[in-house]
């Protein structure tokens, strides 16, 4: 089973870089047989693009990552609060994801913040970004605030003491879902519903 893992910042050496790298080791550690596709768009150089000809070099480093995309079976999105929203990456996002990579698969919000921030990203996704990739977001999240002083095994005061286990039981659901909801690929029509309503 594979498991993409996005972050969604803008900034070179982004905490959502970190937080992404620390979920990828930690989901290995509970499944062990997962592959794992890292998709980091601080580390890409084509933001802020849509159309499928206008540019080829856009056009190709795409189609490679949509098809990993296409063979993943669950996503991690890690998204960072930008002015109280979800990140412009990360709606982008959603355009581009137009071949039904992620129709019918779950996926986990992991919104993060430098603050007490962090819950708009989350509703934001939760009302605005399914409806043409049919994402299925898991009705877990996990919000990260303090994020710099976010480090398992040994977080600073500001991080409660539950955090790595909320992480550890939404990260095991998240495989679950994945698991389960395998053949749902089978009753998939894009073709002809392949944008909700
Ligand atoms: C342009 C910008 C806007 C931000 N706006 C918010 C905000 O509205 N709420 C919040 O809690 N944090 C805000 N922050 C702080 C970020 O959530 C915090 O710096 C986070 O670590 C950035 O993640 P990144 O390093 O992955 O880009 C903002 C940061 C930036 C760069």
């Amino acid at each position: 089973m594979k498991i993409s893992l996005i972050s969604t910042s803008h900034q070179k050496k982004s905490e959502s870089s970190r937080v992404r790298n620390i979920f990828e080791e930690q989901i290995i550690k509970q499944k062990k047989d997962l592959n794992i596709f890292n998709l980091d768009f601080s580390e890409e150089d084509f933001y802020f693009w849509y159309s499928d000809n206008k540019n080829s070099i856009c056009k190709e480093k795409w189609q490679k990552i949509s098809e990993e995309l296409k063979t993943s079976q669950g996503f991690v999105f890690v998204v960072p609060e930008y002015g109280g929203m979800a990140t412009p990456i990360a709606k982008n996002f959603f355009l581009i994801c137009n071949k039904g990579e992620l129709a019918h698969k779950p996926g986990l919000i992991v919104s993060i913040s430098s603050g007490n921030g962090g819950a708009y990203p989350v509703s934001e996704l939760r009302s605005s970004s399914y409806k043409n990739t049919h994402i299925m977001w898991i009705p877990e999240q996990i919000i990260i605030r303090n994020v710099e002083q976010f480090q398992p095994g040994k977080h600073g005061l500001l991080i409660p003491a539950w955090m790595d286990k909320r992480i550890h039981y939404t990260l095991d659901l998240l495989i679950a879902y994945a698991e389960c909801m395998k053949p749902l690929s089978k009753l998939i029509n894009r073709k002809d519903f392949g944008n909700g309503m």
